[in-house]
């Protein structure tokens, strides 16, 4: 994949990305990669079944929303070759000094739910883990569409939404937009967004059809494959 968005190159602004990017910004420009202890982050506890179930030795991976790499780096140490996309152009950095510290090859760009910036039929799996849920449900249904435009026939997506009462002792800094989603207008995730799924709407985001498994975690995540 000879893609101008990777790391190497600048790295452009993507049409369609919300203003909940100057949130994620801030919060990965204030970390330091180059000092960070990365055993601190844990990979997913779902990623390692995921890969057992269901890719193949050495597939390509999309990792959307991949924040600090921890489950692009478990995947890139797995053999996996992995791309990792952020809405946050700090995230994307962070994660390229994490994989260059860990002398670990990958590939980084700026891009958002909606608007992925690879072509189409490009990877075997597309992850997207404690992510999806801080858009809309708009936009969730549209990277939904997205992330089944670069999967390659056959390919598998992994989704985690975090329990539905998450935030609650937080929940007076945010206003409710028209479709559910939690604005946060005060205190320190001021700009972030959330959106509370219960496990109906997560079915009806994805797509009876193509859901492979929903299962929910001891810590009440929803974990989901699907086509
Ligand atoms: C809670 S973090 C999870 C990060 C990572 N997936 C993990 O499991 O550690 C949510 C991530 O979603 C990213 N994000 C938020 N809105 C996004 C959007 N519209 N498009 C792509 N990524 C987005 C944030 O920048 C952040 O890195």
């Amino acid at each position: 994949m000879d893609d101008p968005r990777a790391l190497g190159l600048p790295l452009q602004a993507v049409n369609g990305i919300p203003d909940a990017r100057h949130y994620w910004e801030e919060s990965f420009r204030g970390i330091d990669a180059e000092t960070y202890d990365f055993t601190k982050s844990k990979p997913a506890a779902s990623l390692a079944e995921f890969c057992i179930s269901h890719l193949h030795e050495g597939a390509l991976i999309l990792d959307l929303g991949c924040g600090g790499g921890r489950n692009a780096q478990f995947l890139a140490m797995q053999g996996y070759r992995v791309y990792e996309i952020d809405v946050a152009a700090a995230a994307a950095r962070f994660c390229h000094t994490r994989f260059a510290r860990c002398e670990l090859s990958g590939t980084f760009a700026q891009g958002s739910f909606t608007h992925i910036p690879f072509p189409n039929a490009s990877f075997a799996a597309v992850i997207c883990i404690a992510a999806l849920d801080h858009g809309t449900l708009g936009e969730a249904k549209a990277s939904v569409a997205e992330m089944r435009r670069v999967l390659s026939p056959g390919g598998v997506i992994l989704l985690t939404f975090d329990p539905p009462d998450t935030d609650e002792d937080i929940i007076h800094e945010a206003q409710v937009l028209s479709d559910g989603t939690l604005r946060f207008v005060r205190g320190n995730q001021k700009g972030m967004l959330f959106r509370r799924y219960n496990d109906q709407e997560i079915t009806d985001l994805v797509g009876t059809n193509h859901i492979i498994s929903f299962r929910h975690t001891t810590k009440g995540t929803r974990v989901v494959v699907a086509q």
